[in-house]
């Protein structure tokens, strides 16, 4: 059995780092091209066991770009084929599931996920261009092992949090468990890695599975829940947007302090402090020992 082998290909939360039309202090160091500031693309991790057969958690609108950057998702022999097998997907935000339609092309993979991300895919003819001839969509229940290609196996986990930003109603469930928003976790051998790029709270189940895990690949959204509210970015609190902070009482680095394995912070929002090297927040995230992912960040298990 070969080693498990994670690249993150994007740890930005959704729009990216910087954001296209952001000047928040945050973004503006990425802007002016300050070394402590590296810009980010939209949330993704690229996995494989046999370094053939590579499996995408996510497809982000940024996915071409990530694979002009990753040598290892890039064609090889074929005349026409790609190492990219499957693509694995946690919830249908666009951060999610936008760069599928980079997908096109008559390529074979296989898409797993739950009924109710599938369901989203059926409801929009734009992913037809995914032929259903060649690109199989296979509905996965939470908590159900599957195989991926190149000898993973994985499961789906509900994680609270809600449906897509661009299908809520007036008052959307904000800390849902359902099969609207999922984590993912990889199992190889004896090796486990679990992705969670969205995550409204850490109930004793999920703290419990994570427990488990070699490494945690967590959501880090914002750093103060009302981190939009006082950067004049935007009038949600993370929490609206079904994420828990870092910071505070209930917040992730309370939460998951004390996981025995590595823990890294990924769905970064262009507003969180932690993107700046050296910032205040930044050194608090590594006292409590996390790591920050950025991107092309390999992680080998
Ligand atoms: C989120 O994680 O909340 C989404 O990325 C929101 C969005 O896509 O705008
Ligand atoms: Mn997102
Ligand atoms: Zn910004």
């Amino acid at each position: 059995m070969g080693r498990l082998t994670a690249i993150v290909l994007g740890a930005a939360g959704g729009g990216g780092y910087p954001q296209w039309n952001c000047r928040c202090a945050v973004c503006r160091l990425a802007w002016a091209g300050d070394r402590r500031a590296k810009p980010r693309t939209q949330a993704s991790l690229g996995v494989s066991a046999d370094g053939e057969n590579w499996i995408l958690l996510n497809a982000t609108p940024d996915l071409r770009a990530q694979l002009m950057a990753t040598p290892a998702l890039q064609p090889r022999t074929a005349l026409r084929g790609s190492p990219i097998a499957a693509v694995v997907l946690t919830g249908a935000e666009v951060d999610q599931i936008g760069g599928l339609l980079a997908l096109r092309e008559r390529q074979a993979l296989t898409v797993f996920a739950t009924a109710d991300t599938i369901a989203v895919l059926d409801a929009n003819p734009i992913f037809g261009v995914l032929a259903a001839d060649v690109v199989e969509r296979k509905v996965v229940a939470c908590d159900e092992v599957f195989s991926l290609p190149g000898g993973v196996i994985a499961e789906l986990f509900a994680v609270p949090g809600k449906i897509a930003l661009y299908l809520e109603d007036q008052n959307p469930p904000l800390a849902a468990e359902t099969g609207a928003n999922v984590g993912v976790e990889i199992v190889c051998g004896s090796r486990r890695l679990a992705y969670v790029p969205g995550a409204a709270a850490v109930t004793a189940a999920l703290r419990e599975r994570l427990a488990r895990a070699d490494v945690v690949l967590f959501d880090a959204t914002l750093f103060a829940d009302d981190e939009m509210i006082t950067t004049g970015t935007g009038d949600k609190t993370g929490r609206r947007m079904g994420h828990m902070p870092l910071d505070g009482q209930d917040g992730t680095l309370a939460a998951l302090g004390s996981l025995p394995g590595r823990r890294i912070l990924t769905h970064i929002n262009n507003t969180n402090p932690i993107l700046i090297e050296g910032s205040t927040e930044r050194r608090k995230v590594e006292a409590a020992g996390f790591e920050v992912a950025e991107d092309g960040m390999e992680i080998v298990l």
